[in-house]
């Protein structure tokens, strides 16, 4: 990753870009760390904006990576506080993103690893069975667990996956101790392989 460019916020369906360039997508319930995420797999400590207030992120941001493909970081999933038709209006929208948008090559879903994946996280698994795109989540802010906390969180995890037919990379992650920053690299690699573009 050498060159990577903020190149648009997208707020409605015909703002999608159209130059057919792969896309991977972080997607995840509000506040569970996809901005940041982006910025430790980046290694840019402030490509994508991040708050402490959930809610942050309120358009699919696109950012550029070497002219070959897109990161996008996208609003977060199903926040209570925003109002209730916008809350709609984006489910829906991320909704026909995932399982409609051909350029997505790859979700990455974000979990907090902290707590068993909510009602939102389910509802996200539902809509990503009928997509198109490789599918692998990330279990995020794992330094804020024990040592023996992790394991448990990813089984606890892929036992709610199976439920949903999901048998994917569960990857533990932490944009404070960059843990998980070379396999998600690595899985970035395999879905969109350089060469290809
Ligand atoms: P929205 O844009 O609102 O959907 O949120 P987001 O998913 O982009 O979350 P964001 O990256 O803005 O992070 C939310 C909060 O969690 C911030 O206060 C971050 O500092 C914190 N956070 C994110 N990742 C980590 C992590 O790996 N460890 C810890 N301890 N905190 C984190
Ligand atoms: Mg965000």
């Amino acid at each position: 990753m050498r060159e990577i460019t903020f190149v648009k916020g997208v707020a409605n369906w015909a703002g999608l870009p159209t130059d057919g360039l792969p896309e991977v997508a972080f997607i995840g319930r509000s506040n569970v760390g996809k901005s940041s995420l982006i910025n430790m797999v980046t290694g840019r400590k402030a490509l994508a904006r991040t708050s402490r207030t959930p809610g942050k992120t309120q358009q699919f941001n696109y950012f550029r990576v070497d002219g070959r493909y897109y990161l996008v970081d996208v609003p977060g999933f199903g926040y209570a506080k925003v109002a209730k038709t916008q809350r709609a209006r984006w489910q829906r929208f991320i909704g026909r993103y995932v399982t409609t948008h051909a350029p997505l090559k790859l979700v990455f879903h974000l979990i907090d690893s902290r707590h068993p994946p909510t009602a939102l996280d389910r509802e996200v698994m539902a809509l990503i069975q009928d997509s198109a795109a490789a599918y692998i989540v990330l279990l995020t802010k794992s330094d804020k667990l024990s040592g023996n906390g992790r394991p448990k969180a990813v089984k606890a995890v892929k036992q709610v996956l199976e439920r949903y037919g999901f048998e994917v990379p569960v990857v533990l992650t932490s944009a404070t101790d960059r843990r998980g920053r070379d396999e998600v690299l690595q899985w970035m690699a395999t879905y969109v392989p350089e060469g290809e573009r």
